[in-house]
């Protein structure tokens, strides 16, 4: 099949930012659109306000733009079955029907699979009332995690250092705190060791392993403070030795591209694997049915292929034999947030962006508008991602700092050290 002539990303952050650019980049030269994009989209494409949730007025769009190819970026619409019903439409779509997106939406769906088969996780149970998971809670050592089984808006996850915080947890997510997405919970053991992302492109039983990142999801410089999106990434993650890589392939991506595979899932879309290092080996934490963000600032910007050619295959099941071919420049992504993200935060402040950049250096946009008088405003919590490729990760540092620096906005806020683990162990 010869490639769409026309894509519609879904999504807007900076994850969709990213996407969109890779996209018009394609030998190809695709009409690229996207619903509903921020300010900065709509600057490279045409943008249209249709939410991520409203499955029906996203499949119309399709149509009536003729689209010949869906992306869908964020977890929600997947879980409403929005490539279920592109699919039903007879329009391609890049992303893992609802039945896939459950490895993300539900923590204890995805636990089950783990466990049924053999994949390295930590060992956890399951509870819908309050005493049997106190008196499990009491019965295992801290640090302990409380999980709520649901979305949670990256919330509903508690890393207790006490019992008592512990009992809170479970007590709060069972007592409502999000809604169904916490009637039911996980209490899991604790995993220490260096966490990794490791983005698949999942096609059937076939798959491609994208370049490695570590992202930062503490507020805080140091990684303190409570924990976020994301406020910045790398790549590659050189913690991950060639050698390692290939031991988190033999024992956790092909058994579980398998294992998805004999659930009877038709999975087409990213798998993303939240990766602990642990001194006795690579453990999976999570599962996301999604690109990373922001991970995806990173990690596409690395590959030397056509990204429509590498999402096209994957979707129409011909991902066999594609060869991925990965820069050798390292990336790193600083996200600029408003002050007092992740709580309260300020929108509307206007945003003055630099005339020039440094080389290699792209502003993907993520929580950004337009105000009545024309002015680029933020919108949203994390705001921008900074990106910047270089030959060494110091000097990607010093690019993407430098255009950190040179954005003006009142409510300015980042993180200075992304990237510190790799640059410190040098
Ligand atoms: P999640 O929402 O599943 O991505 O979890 C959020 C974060 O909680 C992860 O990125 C980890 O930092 C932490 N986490 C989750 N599960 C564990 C675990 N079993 N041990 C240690 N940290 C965990
Ligand atoms: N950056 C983590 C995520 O996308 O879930």
């Amino acid at each position: 099949m010869p490639l769409p002539s026309s894509v519609l990303v879904v999504g807007a952050g900076g994850r969709e930012h990213t996407l969109v650019r890779l996209l018009l980049a394609s030998a190809t030269k695709p009409r690229v659109l996207c619903a509903p994009g921020n300010a900065g989209i709509a600057q490279d494409a045409p943008c249209f306000p249709v939410a991520v949730e409203d499955i029906a007025a996203l499949v119309a769009l399709a149509k009536r733009e003729q689209v010949g190819f869906v992306v869908v970026g964020p977890e929600v619409p997947l879980s409403l079955g929005l490539v279920d019903e592109l699919t039903k439409a007879g329009i391609p779509a890049y992303g893992p029907k609802a039945d896939g997106a459950r490895l993300e939406s539900s923590k204890i769906f995805t636990k089950e699979i783990l466990l049924k088969y053999r994949i390295p996780t930590a060992a956890a149970e399951f509870f819908r009332e309050v005493e049997p998971a106190l008196a499990y809670l009491r019965s295992r050592p801290v640090p302990i995690v409380i999980k709520a089984d649901g979305l949670a808006a990256g919330k509903g996850v508690v890393v207790a250092a006490t019992l008592a915080e512990a009992e809170a947890a479970v007590r709060d997510m069972l007592g409502g705190k999000f809604g169904t997405s916490s009637s039911r919970i996980l209490v899991e053991d604790c995993l220490f060791g260096e966490e990794t992302s490791i983005l698949v492109v999942v096609s059937g039983r076939d798959y491609v392993i994208l370049p490695t990142s570590q992202d930062h999801k503490r507020i805080g410089d140091g990684d303190t403070g409570p924990n976020t999106g994301g406020m910045g990434t790398y790549s590659p993650a050189e913690v991950v030795t060639p050698a390692l890589l290939e031991r988190i392939d033999r024992e956790i991506v092909r058994p579980s591209v398998n294992a998805i595979a004999d659930e009877g899932m038709d999975f087409r879309g990213t798998l993303f694997v939240g990766v602990m290092l642990t001194p006795t080996g690579p453990s999976v934490i999570e599962y996301n049915a999604r690109f990373g963000d922001p991970e995806t600032q990173v990690v596409l910007p690395r590959l030397d292929c056509d990204l429509l050619e590498l999402l096209w295959r994957a979707a129409r099941c011909e991902l066999a034999g594609f060869r991925l071919k990965v820069r050798p420049d390292f990336a790193l992504c600083v996200v600029v947030a408003a002050k007092g993200y992740p709580e309260k935060f300020p929108k509307g402040d206007v945003i003055t962006f630099p005339a020039q950049l440094p080389p290699a250096t792209f502003i993907y946009h993520a929580g950004t508008t337009t105000n009545a008088a024309g002015q680029i405003v933020t919108n949203g919590g994390r705001v921008l991602g900074v990106t910047a490729l270089a030959p060494t990760l110091p000097e990607a540092a010093a690019r993407a700092y430098a255009a950190c620096d040179a954005v003006l906005c009142a409510s300015k806020y980042f993180r200075r050290d992304i990237g510190a683990r790799q640059l410190n162990r040098r």
